[in-house]
């Protein structure tokens, strides 16, 4: 479904990704994990057209998506949650949702697809009225996941969504990524610190360190992996 071919990008002069390659298959849960600047925002960036490449391919369905904009890339189903969530913190939780679905040509299933992301988080249902940015932060964690699959998202990309979070909260939003993936069959991209939830969660998962992807392999393998034990497992 998505795939990046050795993609270079920069901010200036800084080189943030060198050579990334990664593919993600309909139908899978596939995770980036990696250090702390070690390029998984800056892929997910690229992938929806933030930041240009400047050297590589990336194609969806066949067709490179290199050069289109952002809104572009949303459209043809690819929806990007980034860090920090993207939410409008003076609207309510029910405008941030309708916010998700304004790129949508298909409206009438909106009102389903509102239905659903309320049946995955009924604290949102009960807190509809209120401003997105009065809720904590995991109901905006699962805020930012509801408006990002308002968009009907064919791949959902999701940046850290364990970030700040309270172990607790943390399983449940991986148990939701899971389950979405199982109930909706939406294929997922998720870049994750958090290696040990990323990797339990996921079918696949590549591992990115310093701009490079370095490994790639199931969940299990890579959870068994020597190095990815020791570098982001601790154990
Ligand atoms: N807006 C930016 N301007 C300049 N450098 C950036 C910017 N965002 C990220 N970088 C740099 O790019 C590299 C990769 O960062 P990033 O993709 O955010 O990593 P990760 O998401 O894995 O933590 C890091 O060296 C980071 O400092
Ligand atoms: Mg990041």
């Amino acid at each position: 479904m998505l795939k990046a071919d050795n993609v270079s990008a920069a901010y200036g002069k800084a080189l943030a990704l060198k050579e990334v390659s990664l593919k993600v298959e309909k139908g899978e849960i596939v995770s980036l994990i990696g250090a702390n600047g070690a390029g998984k925002t800056t892929a997910l960036r690229v992938i929806s057209g933030m930041i240009r490449p400047l050297k590589g391919e990336v194609t969806f369905e066949g067709k490179s998506i290199v050069g289109l904009e952002p809104y572009q890339i949303a459209s043809i189903g690819i929806i990007h949650v980034p860090e920090g969530r993207g939410l409008f913190p003076e609207m309510t939780v029910r405008e941030n949702l309708e916010m998700g679905a304004f790129l949508r040509t298909d409206k009438d299933s909106i009102s389903e697809d509102l239905e659903f992301v309320y049946s995955l988080f009924p604290v949102l249902k009960e807190r509809e009225k209120q401003l997105a940015g009065t809720l904590s932060g995991g109901e905006q964690q699962m805020l930012a996941i509801g408006k990002g699959l308002m968009g009907n998202p064919k791949l959902l990309m999701l940046d850290e969504p364990s970030l700040g979070l309270a172990p607790m909260l943390v399983d449940k939003i991986f148990e939701t990524i899971v389950q979405i993936n199982k109930e909706k069959g939406t294929t997922i991209l998720v870049a994750e610190q958090n290696a040990y939830m990323a990797l339990t969660s996921a079918h696949r998962a590549y591992v990115i360190e310093n701009g490079v992807t370095v490994m790639e392999g199931t969940g299990e393998e890579l959870l068994g992996n020597e190095h990815v034990r020791k570098a982001y497992l601790g154990i």
